[in-house]
């Protein structure tokens, strides 16, 4: 499946679900085609909180934001989303419809500087305990860049031992594509 209707289907599922006045999590801005989307989604009464660890990418991101006239309900986080637990406020925590990440590295940017296994893993584990009962977590990995097939792997063996009577789990790894983005989701049950 090609990266760009991937991406399409993520975000009709997430449209399906977000309503105005939420609150979602984008934990990778990178040049914030993602957070632009949660800021349309939730619209002026909700909330949206992004990270990313490069400037460039928060810049560029906030840039868009502005030109859309959808800075109103974003927040962007010079942090790596490993920290989302303590950076957003304590009265989010079981309340995030929706946590968005999109992995690898900045589009335009440096290669050399993407997502890593060790604090991705760290991030989920929180996202998880910032969700809404109903909530849910997208991931997309790419496998073509190097670390990004153990990312992936270590990614889908963690899900593996999420849960099953709290959490639903849906994994979309495309068949014979071996460099092709594969995508996790996780559903908090009610
Ligand atoms: C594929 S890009 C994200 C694309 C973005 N969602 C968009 O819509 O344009 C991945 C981003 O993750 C960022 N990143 C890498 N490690 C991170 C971390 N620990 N926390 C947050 N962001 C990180 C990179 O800097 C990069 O900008």
């Amino acid at each position: 499946m090609a990266r760009f209707s991937l991406v399409q289907q993520v975000h009709q599922l997430l449209a399906r679900l977000l309503q105005p006045g939420d609150i979602a999590i984008d934990a990778t801005v990178g040049n914030g085609h993602d957070t632009l989307f949660l800021a349309r989604c939730v619209g002026a009464g909700g909330k949206v909180y992004g990270f990313d660890i490069q400037q460039q990418a928060l810049d560029s991101a906030w840039q868009r934001l502005e030109q859309a006239g959808e800075t109103g309900p974003v927040s962007l986080y010079h942090a790596g989303h490993e920290t989302m637990r303590f950076v957003v406020p304590a009265s989010v925590q079981g309340r995030v419809r929706a946590v968005m990440f999109n992995l690898g590295y900045l589009p335009g940017g440096d290669k050399g500087r993407t997502t890593s296994a060790s604090t991705t893993l760290a991030a989920l584990q929180a996202a998880l305990g910032l969700l809404a009962p109903g909530g849910v977590i997208s991931l997309l990995a790419y496998t073509g860049h190097p670390g990004g097939r153990d990312e992936a792997e270590l990614v889908k063996s963690w899900s593996a031992t999420l849960a099953l009577d709290l959490f639903e789990v849906i994994l979309e790894v495309p068949p014979g594509m071996e460099s092709a983005p594969e995508w996790l989701w996780i559903r908090r049950r009610r």
